[in-house]
């Protein structure tokens, strides 16, 4: 009998840890936002300007961002042009097949294809031309040029 008890009292305590552990465990099912999204790929908030208004992942990398309006932002001395949508795909420091991203070379906007990350730097693809920059000048999203005229 009372071995019965404790075998008893056993599968109560495991029972008991079990639902512990169970409530213990930290909701993580809020949805990211953007920005911390790029952080889980290694790339800092700064690559796009503040006030996203939602955006899709899918699994595999594929993404559609959109902004309330067309933007322009500066950045380490370039003047970078953001579509209000914007599409590609990313995985761990690469985000490619940019689509909505271009760079203001004065007399042209050349769009920027991809972005990659190389340690403490982010190569900007732009047709031939590449350019890296420090990924701390990115540490902060920018907020769009006011009177650029893009704003909707
Ligand atoms: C964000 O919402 C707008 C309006 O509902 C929609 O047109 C757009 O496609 C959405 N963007 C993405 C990337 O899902």
């Amino acid at each position: 009998m009372a071995k019965n008890h404790l075998l008893i009292l056993l599968v109560l305590a495991a029972s008991l840890a079990a639902s512990s552990a169970t409530i213990t465990k930290s909701d993580s099912s809020a949805t990211p936002t953007v920005y911390e999204l790029l952080a889980k790929y290694n790339f800092p908030p700064g690559i796009l300007p503040e006030g996203v208004q939602n955006y899709t992942i899918a699994a595999d990398g594929s993404f559609g961002v959109t902004l309330p309006g067309e933007c322009e932002i500066d950045v380490a001395g370039f003047t970078l042009l953001y579509d209000s949508e914007i599409q590609g795909s990313i995985q761990s420091m690469l985000i490619s097949g940019l689509n909505g991203v271009s760079v203001n070379l004065g007399i042209n906007r050349v769009a920027i294809s991809s972005v990659e990350r190389d340690g403490d730097r982010l190569k900007f693809h732009a047709g031939l031309i590449s350019k890296s920059f420090p990924v701390s000048s990115f540490a902060m999203s920018p907020r769009c040029k006011p009177g650029a005229g893009f704003a909707k």
